[in-house]
């Protein structure tokens, strides 16, 4: 990984931005990335990210972190916060924004427990591909403290495969239409392919039987997106 992203980031916390991170997946054209949203303070949060916050509650995990934007709002409300995420520029911008506790660590690497865990702007992408989702599941349950709960969102992509006459084009001998692969540029730089997942609630629901965890969905966002709370069994 370039930390491309880490780089937009440290950009602009320091006064640099002369423009946005550039992304494209292996279904969709270049659509640009506005820096400033990933350092969106409430206010400018959607209502299903305010709606997670709300919810988050003990000592909380923020996966992800990117620029500690959740992390900074939870700290600031007295929460014990910690921030974790594999870019090691997302880490130093959460770190000079004022969180106190961030690290450079991936999501299977933790081995604390908390009462809430935060996986939000797509958390479920962080597990890959559907093949993995099991894996990582179970690994976020192992770091949950007695009735503790997961916050993760994501969104039901099939829209994306609809033509104009309302009938889906996508590939059914393909892997699951949520598995996209994922191309990131900043500055003229591309960074490495990434693989990205989306998953609808009811793929989630059933990974989230095999492993033992119950599966709510607490809020629909407007355009196929959603919250889902998970709890141990
Ligand atoms: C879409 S960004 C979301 C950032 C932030 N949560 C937000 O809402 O602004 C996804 C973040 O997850 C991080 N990430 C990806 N895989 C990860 C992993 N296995 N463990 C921890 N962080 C990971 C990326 O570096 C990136 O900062």
């Amino acid at each position: 990984m370039k930390d491309l992203f880490g780089h937009a980031l440290l950009d602009y916390h320091n006064g640099n931005y002369t423009e946005d991170i550039i992304t494209s997946t292996s279904i969709s054209g270049e659509d640009e990335l506005p820096l400033p949203y990933l350092f969106r303070d409430i206010t400018d949060m959607p209502k299903l990210e305010k709606k997670a916050l709300k919810l988050a509650k003990g000592s909380i995990l923020d996966v992800g972190c990117g620029s500690g934007s959740h992390s900074l709002h939870l700290q600031k409300k007295g929460n014990t916060v910690k921030a974790i995420d594999i870019s090691k520029g997302a880490i130093e911008v959460t770190k000079k924004r004022g969180v106190l506790n961030a690290e450079v660590k991936a999501l299977l690497d933790e081995t604390d427990t908390f009462n809430t865990i935060l996986l939000l702007m797509n958390g479920t992408g962080i597990f890959q591909e559907l093949s993995q989702v099991s894996k990582y599941l179970s690994h976020l349950k192992s770091l949950l403290k007695i009735n503790g709960q997961i916050l993760i969102d994501s969104s039901d992509i099939k829209y994306m495969y609809e033509d104009e006459d309302g009938g889906y084009w996508m590939d059914t001998n393909a892997g699951y239409y949520g598995e996209l692969d994922y191309f990131l540029q900043y500055k003229g730089k591309k960074e490495l392919p990434m693989k990205w997942l989306y998953l609808d609630i009811n793929t989630l629901n059933l990974a989230c039987e095999t492993v033992g965890l119950k599966c709510e969905l607490v809020f629909e966002g407007e355009h196929f997106d959603y919250l889902a709370k998970l709890t141990i069994k």
